[in-house]
């Protein structure tokens, strides 16, 4: 059944985390980093993160493959792990081939009548090769670059609706970043949360439609 008991029209995935495997670059950090692989993918990930929304808030957007190679250049450092260019180059090539996530794959040939996009915060030069590596078939690729400012900004959303050109009540949202999910129903769209973590849901105020462990449990 539907969330909101309107027909979806539309399934719009957000990329890092919900379709690909950022921490996929995992192996490679512990190739150059023996032991400490885990905790640098994890400190990239959330400085890359809050690296959007400081850049958000401060009006200075910067391309998210600016944001990944600053937020890396960080992680390292405080982390105290020497970072060559050489090694900088190779992690960043990592997220042209993250994995997708096992059940994305299944889940994308069986929710047919439906359009497929991405909206993400990476940028074109990001996601082409990683959309390409995954062979999934999409109608759409959003990117926040053309508006220059990333989630969880409410026209960030509203670029799928302008692009799409459908209703946002009928365009399902499916991110397992609870915090882009909770913005996604903030601006009005239908919402699945995929907590493959079982993790709590964020005190933002509003709750997902639907919370799944992965995308092969969405049903339309
Ligand atoms: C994205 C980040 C939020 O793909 O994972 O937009």
């Amino acid at each position: 059944m539907e969330p909101s008991g309107t027909k979806l029209q539309a399934l719009v995935f957000d990329a890092y985390g919900t379709l690909f495997d950022v921490h996929s670059v995992l192996s490679r950090c512990e190739a150059f980093f023996a032991g400490r692989g885990a905790e640098l993918s994890r400190l990239w990930r959330s400085k890359q993160l809050e690296y959007t929304w400081l850049r958000s808030l401060m009006g200075r957007y910067a391309p998210f493959s600016t944001v990944t190679r600053e937020a890396l250049a960080y992680a390292c450092e405080a982390l105290d792990l020497e970072l060559t260019a050489e090694r900088m180059e190779a992690l960043m090539s990592e997220y042209g081939m993250l994995a997708t996530f096992p059940d994305v794959v299944p889940a994308f040939s069986r929710l047919k009548g439906v359009k497929k996009a991405i909206l993400s915060n990476g940028s074109p030069d990001m996601l082409e090769p990683v959309v390409a590596h995954s062979g999934l078939a999409l109608d759409a690729v959003l990117s926040v670059d053309e508006l220059k400012v990333y989630k969880p900004t409410p026209a960030v959303y509203a670029l799928a609706v302008r692009k799409l050109n459908i209703g946002k009540e009928r365009i399902g949202f499916v991110s397992s970043n609870c915090w882009d999910a909770l913005a996604a129903k903030s601006y009005g769209f239908s919402v699945f949360w995929i907590n493959r973590a079982g993790a709590p849901v964020d005190r933002l105020g509003f709750a997902p439609d639907r919370i799944v462990a992965g995308l092969d449990e969405i049903l339309l």
